[in-house]
């Protein structure tokens, strides 16, 4: 069993789980069919088609489309990866996830993605937005009034949601266009890496950070590793911005969904969003999401982090150390279960606050607050000003490195 499924099975398997279940996930061998470059129409709409099942035979496989070309000429490129259990695409820009369709309890295939259609929208929508699927960098969440210093130097970071400097910036990297090398890891499973230079004071962060995601499809799970190097002393926070309603996408609310986070504590934030160092205990109060529990039933209380978040908009602080569960959301009208692993101390779980109906998302549907949750696995935001916080600071020599699973799978 490759080592990180065997992490999974070894700290998360619930004991009414039959192991022999989860050894089969984790066992099953697929072969990466050939990678083709299929050209498509500039502008591409998802296929919302879904499919019922995919054939047991079925082999996994990546394939490319032109997705869009961007007002400079560039071209950007859509990767889907397709294997029995899962459909998902990727863009090259922003290394947006545009679309992930996975099946219900009985089979039926849907995308439970939030996203756009076409370029032009991520262009026009995306940033400053919601940053749908979006790779969110340098410093995912946000800096105090855009200021850190390090090592005796103060930096300025752009002001984009203002006071404050917000995932990465105003040309962050969920704007940028990654390098792609599709391929397969040493199990067969298809793989996507992304790479990315980012120049030394790009958005005022400092050092040449080299930057790489890989998205792997395995089994019923997307797997993203996150890679960075320096060579200047700087600070570093990356994650990824998928949005998710798992009853299917553009399908309305997600308060019905069951959330649970393994976190007991949460560092609660001032009226800007910024944490204020403090660490709490959640016990007692509408962010305990120790247990399953609707997300809609507390968002509406009066308790005075729910109304400066405007709903849940917080990072939690993970329970324990090294790979391991972080979150898993039931939908249950479809059955579906996304489970989400992580190595990183904390999550921020957004519920969709600050989605307004001014968007239209991949199947035309309109999206409106809270039809769709964010969980970003991450450092705790504005760590650079808290040093009581885990560091993020990254120097010469040293490679980040992270990886986050996503799981899917359905209850009965
Ligand atoms: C932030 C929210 C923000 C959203 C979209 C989340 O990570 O915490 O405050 O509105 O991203 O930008």
């Amino acid at each position: 069993m490759p080592k990180l499924l065997m992490a999974i099975a070894s700290l998360n398997v619930p004991p009414s789980v039959p192991r022999s279940r989860i050894t089969g996930v984790a066992g099953r061998i697929f072969v990466a069919g050939a990678v083709t470059a299929t050209m498509a129409v500039v502008g591409t709409a998802a296929s919302a088609a879904p499919a019922r099942t995919m054939p047991a035979t079925m082999k996994a496989n990546i394939t490319r489309d032109l997705f869009g070309t961007l007002d400079d000429g560039t071209k950007v490129w859509r990767y889907t990866i397709t294997n029995r259990h899962i459909r998902t695409r990727i863009l090259t820009y922003g290394g947006i996830v545009q679309t992930i369709e996975v099946p219900d309890r009985r089979g039926h295939f849907t995308n439970v993605a939030l996203g756009f259609a076409t370029l032009a929208d991520y262009v026009a929508n995306n940033n400053p937005g919601p940053y749908f699927g979006a790779l969110i960098g340098r410093y995912a969440n946000r800096i105090a009034k855009g200021t850190f210093t390090l090592d005796g130097v103060t930096y300025h970071l752009p002001i984009n949601n203002d006071p404050n400097s917000l995932h990465g910036g105003i040309d962050s990297f969920d704007k940028k266009v990654w390098t792609p090398t599709p391929g397969k890891n040493h199990d067969g499973d298809p793989t996507l890496r992304l790479d990315l230079t980012s120049p030394d004071g790009d958005q005022g962060y400092p050092g040449t950070l080299h930057a790489t995601a890989t998205y792997t499809v395995t089994g019923d799970s997307i797997r993203i590793d996150y890679r960075a190097t320096t060579d200047k002393a700087t600070i570093v926070n990356l994650t990824n911005h998928s949005y998710f309603n798992l009853a299917g996408e553009g399908t309305g609310d997600i308060y019905g969904h069951l959330m649970q986070i393994n976190a007991n504590r949460t560092t609660p934030v001032d009226s800007t969003l910024i944490p204020t160092g403090q660490i709490v205990p959640v016990a007692g109060t509408p962010l305990d999401f120790t247990k399953p529990v609707a997300i809609g039933d507390r968002i509406r209380d009066n308790f005075e982090q729910l109304v400066f978040g405007r709903g849940y908009d917080h990072n939690w602080v993970l329970n324990g150390s090294g790979f391991r569960l972080a979150a898993r959301v039931t939908e249950p009208t479809s059955g579906r279960v996304l489970s989400m692993f992580t190595d990183q101390p904390g999550i921020q779980f957004y519920s969709g606050n600050f989605l307004d109906g001014t968007l239209y998302g991949t199947s035309g549907h309109q999206y409106r607050q809270g039809d769709g949750f964010a969980l970003e696995t991450q450092h705790f935001p504005d760590s650079p000003n808290h040093p009581n916080f885990p560091s993020t600071v990254l120097r010469p020599g040293n490679t980040f490195q992270t990886s986050t699973v996503y799981t899917f799978g359905t209850t009965h």
